[in-house]
């Protein structure tokens, strides 16, 4: 593991690593092991990424000691619900998981938000570990605690705080990931460029040279945000939200797996810069920029023709307050810089859905 990588998650309560480079999947058993897990290891994966890694994954706990169990949920985003959460904790019973077991989530952000939302209720809580193998899963959503299923009426909705244990990204897993996955997932990377760090972008506009120093670059601005804001209270960590108010309404009025969510993510983010120009101060020259990224990440720049504005809308009206009329929305004064604006009117977000239409 010579060349490998670990970025820590340092919270007061439950500070964690996160492990970045190839050939880590051999390592999990010995990794879970050093973090002090015992017991029974309930593997949570999707079909996709069971035919390719549950082996493997579950070699790796067997010669330290653990007995595995494993579950294989449908890919894609309809996995994040109440449903299929109750299903996993029904088997979970069956398989005599219990409090001194842990959870192993192997797959991209939709295992990784249904195990650890699993991890977090299934006897009050038990640890969960994370072996991401998305872009998405390694840049972002393995990171932070957030866990969550979704409700027809808006993403993420039904949740709750629960820290991984430890973070192992295998970055040679990401080499089987389809075109459009893997895209999808550089998303999040632009959003970090926008919102953090613009050396980002001119890294994208270049091509990457390394995928696990990418990895441990936005680990680290991730892990940052949640060390300052764990709970998103003081307003910080609301920043990574940038493109997600017009994005995740945007993903669940297009029907929860039509759009990925990078996708949905990408229009989000473009009629954030357009709300960036018109309100923040952003150039024209510095939201071309970012759009031409987001092309160059074949991400979509036009809503799919059957969307409704008003329903997106109407959805994101159902999901955050409008405070006399005005809404706390993320832009960008300029890239490397996000700041949450509380004066956004309907007007505004109207335009910028207009400008992805
Ligand atoms: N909790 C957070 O902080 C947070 C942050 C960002 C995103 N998310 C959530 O993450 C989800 C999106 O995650 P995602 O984009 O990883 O989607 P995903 O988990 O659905 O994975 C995308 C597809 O890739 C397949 N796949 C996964 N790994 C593979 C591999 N190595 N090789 C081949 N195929 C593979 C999956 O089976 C799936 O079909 C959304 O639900 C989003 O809300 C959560
Ligand atoms: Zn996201």
């Amino acid at each position: 593991m010579g060349a490998n990588r670990t970025v820590s998650v340092d919270l007061k309560a439950h500070p964690y690593k996160v492990h970045i480079g190839e050939g880590l999947l051999a390592h999990v058993g010995e990794i879970a092991r050093e973090s002090s897990l015992a017991g029974l290891a309930a593997i949570l994966t999707d079909e996709h990424v069971a035919k390719l890694y549950s082996e493997p994954l579950r070699r790796s706990l067997e010669q330290e000691g653990f007995v595995v169990s494993s579950q294989v949920v449908e890919s894609g985003e309809s996995s994040k619900s109440l449903a299929v959460a109750e299903r996993v904790c029904e088997a979970l019973a069956q398989s005599g998981i219990n409090r001194r077991s842990f959870i192993v989530a192997l797959g991209g952000g939709v295992i990784g938000d249904l195990a650890g939302f699993v991890a977090a209720i299934y006897y009050r809580g038990i640890p969960v570990i994370h072996v991401p193998t998305t872009v998405m899963a390694q840049v972002d959503s393995s990171i932070g605690g957030k866990t969550a299923v979704n409700l027809r009426a808006g993403k993420n909705l039904v949740g709750a705080f629960h820290q991984p244990r430890v973070i192992i990204a295998d970055t040679d897993t990401l080499k089987t990931l389809g075109r459009r996955e893997w895209n999808e997932g550089f998303a999040e990377v632009i959003k970090y460029g926008v919102i953090r760090d613009a050396s980002l972008l001119s890294q994208l506009e270049q091509g990457i040279t390394s995928m696990p120093d990418l990895v441990e670059h936005c680990v680290k601005i991730k892990a940052s945000y949640v060390v300052e804001d764990e709970f998103e209270t003081t307003g910080n960590r609301a920043l990574l939200n940038f493109g997600h108010t017009l994005g995740h309404a945007i993903e669940a009025v297009a029907g929860y797996g039509k759009l990925l969510h990078g996708e949905a993510i990408a229009l989000g983010m473009i009629a954030a810069l357009d709300v960036s120009v018109r309100r923040a101060g952003l150039s024209a020259e510095e939201a071309k920029r970012v759009k031409a990224v987001i092309e160059r990440y074949e991400l979509p720049n036009r809503l799919p023709g059957e969307i409704s504005l008003a329903a997106i809308l109407s959805t994101v009206f159902a999901d955050k307050k409008f405070v006399d009329g005005r809404i706390r929305f993320v832009v960008s004064p300029q890239l490397g810089k996000a700041v949450l604006a509380d004066d956004i009117v309907q007007a505004d977000l109207e335009l910028a859905l207009d400008s992805i239409r």
